[in-house]
């Protein structure tokens, strides 16, 4: 057919591979099962033609039943035995089977869904930037089973075909003019099928997206929970969820309505060929009791036999379409799963990479530009050069360029090629491994990102094998001990998903720790007490300073009073260097830099005065 995506369903397949030992118990368990259904309505046939009506055991039986061939009361109890012996072997054979199928099933999953998260680790923050992280979780988590359910298919579609094959082969022996007359609805069901793979999966791909919809809107409510309870939005949330997944139902609603509508259409076709086979079975069984049960002429018991079959084979019959229905689903799950994984990352480590052990910290822009996706100039024509062990200070208006200029060091993001470039040590910082780079940096961001663990796992973080000792040194050297040792629970003081427990402040200084106990040779500041009051400031600077001692540090500064100890300060405006030397120089100068400073200046007389003013009053 030609909706089956033939590349992704062998890529799906080739997940079963470490499984290879399951996957042949599953399918000899299957090929078990084929074979005990085919047995399954003999028992009946040998009480019907051989105990009820006078017709001898078949020659092929004779040697099963023995000497209870001519024992009309031994033949019920061996037919019954048997009959019981075949279902509990049958049901334990599915027992097994079930037990196989899902282990297979749930390893496949473990595995995919695993990849995709590795791999959406991979990818740059530009590309998290154009995705929203709910559609990933969506894809990660309900299309990442996709592969494991394809490869399920396969037991499945092999016991149908084994079944079909095998009761036709029987049915054929017994009367093969039935037996083609049974086959007569394979084309209709075929066709029907065609037709709804072909008009199914347009909507199927339609209804994941406002599904992967759904899911975003609340992954963005619960990560927003602060701004959504200060504006008293819960409603507002609650109807944008509502309204979005509402959507979703009413496609899945017709959806699913389509597939009943199907399976209707495919019970409707079996049913013809159940029909046609009584009907003509029938007459065959009548014609044959006419001329007095000829050799190979019908009997009833087979008849029973044929009509048990058709309602076997459809079963399967109608599972398979079933099945190749619900793989259409699969199959688009799949190409969004595969398409993930097919995403290249855009940053990464060049063929020719190698590790740098341990920096020493020189960092050197040359002729940097830098855009991101869709827009221009974020950073034109940058060159400076920051020596081991400087304190480079940033400054310049709000989205002037600066955070954007520091996260182009670990390269977060990177300039395109051509556009300049960054050296470490004087290596061009695209000829390192990305793992090692980034083993050189530490980072200290305007809003400290904490986990929801303990306190003492968040500075952990900083060097997963750091012992008890060295957690409590980082943390002291970072004025966050005594503020730890308050708390009743101390080190094991566990953090609200966005750190509620403790204050802003305090939550910057467990940032600290945890970029004291990485150690890298190069540290990057980014406005790392904005958002704190100024005496909690003093507390962060001093514990800032202890950390700055030997790294080359880039301190983008908010307050200027903060880059007493600059060796160099860069003026950031509008994506320009606009100026750049050392404090005293770009005072004299009397550029861009005095006018910040100037304003500042006057803005702490002003609020100086305003205090004293209101002491007095
Ligand atoms: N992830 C992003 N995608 C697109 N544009 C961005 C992104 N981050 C920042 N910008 C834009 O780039 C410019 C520089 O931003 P930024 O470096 O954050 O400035 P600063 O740190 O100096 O305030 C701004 O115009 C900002 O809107
Ligand atoms: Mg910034």
């Amino acid at each position: 057919m030609s909706t089956i995506p033939v590349q992704s369903v062998t890529r799906a397949l080739r997940y079963a591979l470490p499984y290879k030992r399951l996957a042949a118990l599953s399918l000899l368990l299957t090929g078990l099962s084929a074979l005990i259904s085919i047995a399954l309505p003999w028992p009946l046939a040998i009480v019907i033609d051989n105990v009820i009506g006078d017709k001898p055991v078949e020659p092929w039986l004779a040697p099963l039943v023995g000497s209870l061939a001519h024992n009309p009361s031994g033949l019920i109890i061996f037919s019954v035995l048997a009959g019981l012996v075949l279902l509990l072997i049958l049901d334990a054979v599915h027992v097994a089977s079930n037990f196989v199928n899902i282990q297979i099933d749930q390893k496949i999953t473990l595995d995919v869904r695993s990849e995709l998260f590795l791999h959406s680790q991979k990818m740059s923050l530009a590309f998290h930037d154009r995705r929203r992280s709910g559609m990933l979780i969506y894809l990660i988590n309900n299309q990442g089973d996709a592969p494991a359910g394809l490869v399920m298919t396969v037991p499945l579609l092999a016991e149908a075909a084994l079944t079909l094959f095998g009761m036709f082969w029987v049915s054929s022996k017994l009367d093969p003019t039935l037996a083609l007359v049974s086959l007569t609805v394979i084309p209709f069901l075929y066709w029907s099928v065609g037709y709804y793979a072909t008009h199914i999966q347009e909507r199927l791909t339609r209804v994941r997206a406002l599904e992967g919809s759904s899911l975003s809107i609340i992954h963005e409510a619960f990560s927003m929970m602060r701004v959504i309870i200060a504006f008293g939005r819960e409603k507002h949330e609650y109807s944008r969820f509502r309204e979005q997944t509402a959507l979703a139902v009413g496609e899945r609603v017709k959806i699913t309505v389509r597939q009943t509508l199907f399976s209707l259409v495919v019970n409707f076709i079996t049913a013809i060929g159940s029909a046609l086979v009584l009907g003509l079975g029938a007459h065959h069984v009548l014609e044959a009791k006419r001329a007095g049960y000829p050799p190979g002429s019908l009997s009833v018991g087979q008849l029973t036999v044929i009509i048990a079959y058709i309602a076997a084979v459809y079963k399967p019959l109608e599972q398979i379409s079933f099945t190749i229905g619900s793989l259409q689903d699969k199959f688009v799950n799949l190409k969004a799963a595969f398409g993930l994984l097919d995403t290249p990352p855009d940053i990464t480590d060049a063929p020719n990479a190698t590790d740098i052990v341990r920096a020493r910290g020189g960092v050197t822009f040359e002729n940097v530009h830098f855009n991101y996706d869709g827009r221009a100039g974020t950073l034109k024509n940058i060159s400076f050069e920051a020596k081991p062990g400087q304190v480079i200070g940033i400054v310049g208006p709000t989205g002037a360029g600066k955070s954007t200029l520091v996260s182009l060091i670990p390269r977060y993001y990177e300039p395109q090629l051509g556009q300049g470039r960054i050296l470490i040590d004087g290596r061009d910082a695209r000829g390192i491994t990305l793992k090692s780079l980034r083993a050189q940096i530490s980072v200290v961001l305007q809003e400290p990102l904490l986990f929801s663990g303990t306190i003492a796992e968040n500075i952990q973080y900083g060097r997963l094998e750091a012992t008890q000792e060295e957690i409590i040194a980082a943390a002291k050297a970072a004025n966050a001990h005594d503020f730890i040792e308050r708390l009743p629970l101390k080190y094991n003081t566990i953090l609200g998903e966005r750190g509620a427990q403790v204050s802003g402040g305090e939550r910057q200084r467990i940032s600290v720790a945890r970029a004291f106990l990485k150690d890298a040779p190069i540290l990057i500041l980014d406005e790392p007490t904005s958002s704190v009051d100024s005496k909690t400031e003093a507390v962060i600077l001093e514990a800032l300073e202890r950390l700055m001692v030997g790294r080359t540090t880039f301190m983008i500064a908010h307050r200027l009073s903060t880059l007493k100890h600059a060796d160099q300060v860069l003026v950031i405006n509008d994506g320009l260097l606009a100026e750049h030397g050392t404090q005293d120089e770009l005072l004299a100068k009397g550029g861009l830099y005095k006018q910040l400073y100037d304003a500042q200046v006057a803005a702490i007389r002003q609020s100086k005065l305003a205090t004293a003013t209101a002491q007095q009053v």
